[in-house]
């Protein structure tokens, strides 16, 4: 199965595919990896792993359907059967959601439905919850509102700064999602009906894995 990974930052998931992958762990082939940000690290993880890079700029571009289709167009010479977003910092359109619908998966620093959005951590914080971590999910036009599938979940230590959280719930997101992406890559996890199934069978709420 080939993958696309789209980033816009350091790409520290991207490393842990790169790594999951040479491991032997993961049967994915990232036949390219996308920024919409010259100066991303992960283009240069990429680059170190021998994979192809493209780099579509979303301030050159009018609208977001506009740059949404450069990237599909940009993805299409690869032929990706997953998309993979990871810390792609851009809110994909109902036009290109439609296009990839059902093979793209993104992940959130949150326990979904909790703290969809920005500012996760301090949120988190905020709430006083007692636990936090990461979800892997379908990407569909509600932001981060897709269909879930598997979550990572961490409790919350007394006294805890955000900053000390978001390593890691990191730490968290670098472990689950290419165990996500395996379910995905095997056939197991699949996108039928606006909804998530697992071995031919609805899955309303997200596999958890506790840490
Ligand atoms: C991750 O925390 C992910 O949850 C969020 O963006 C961050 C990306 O980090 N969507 P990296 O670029 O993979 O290091």
């Amino acid at each position: 199965m080939k993958a696309a990974i789209l980033i816009s930052g350091s790409g520290t998931n991207l490393q842990s595919f790169i790594d999951t992958i040479a491991q032997g762990n993961l049967d994915l082939d990232i036949a390219v990896v996308l920024s919409n940000r010259p100066d991303a690290y992960g283009l240069t993880r990429a680059r170190d792993a021998d994979i192809q890079t493209a780099c579509i700029e979303h301030g050159a571009f009018e609208g977001r359907v506009q740059f949404d289709r450069a990237v599909a167009a940009s993805l299409e010479p690869f032929d990706p059967d997953l998309l993979i977003l990871a810390g792609f910092m851009r809110i994909l359109s109902p036009w290109f959601v439609t296009r990839y619908e059902g093979k793209v998966l993104n992940i959130h620093p949150a326990l979904l439905p909790r703290h969809p959005g920005l500012d996760t951590h301090a949120r988190a914080l905020r709430a006083g919850d007692s636990h936090h971590g990461s979800t892997v999910h379908f990407v569909t036009d509600e932001l981060d509102g897709g269909p879930r599938i598997l979550a990572g979940r961490i409790a919350v230590n007394a006294g805890e700064t955000p900053e000390q959280l978001q390593e890691r719930v990191q730490a968290v997101e670098h472990r689950i999602y290419p165990q996500a992406a395996q379910l995905f890559a095997t056939g197991r996890i699949t996108y039928r009906n606006g909804a998530a199934w697992l071995d031919g069978k609805i899955l309303a709420d997200p596999l958890i894995v506790d840490y």
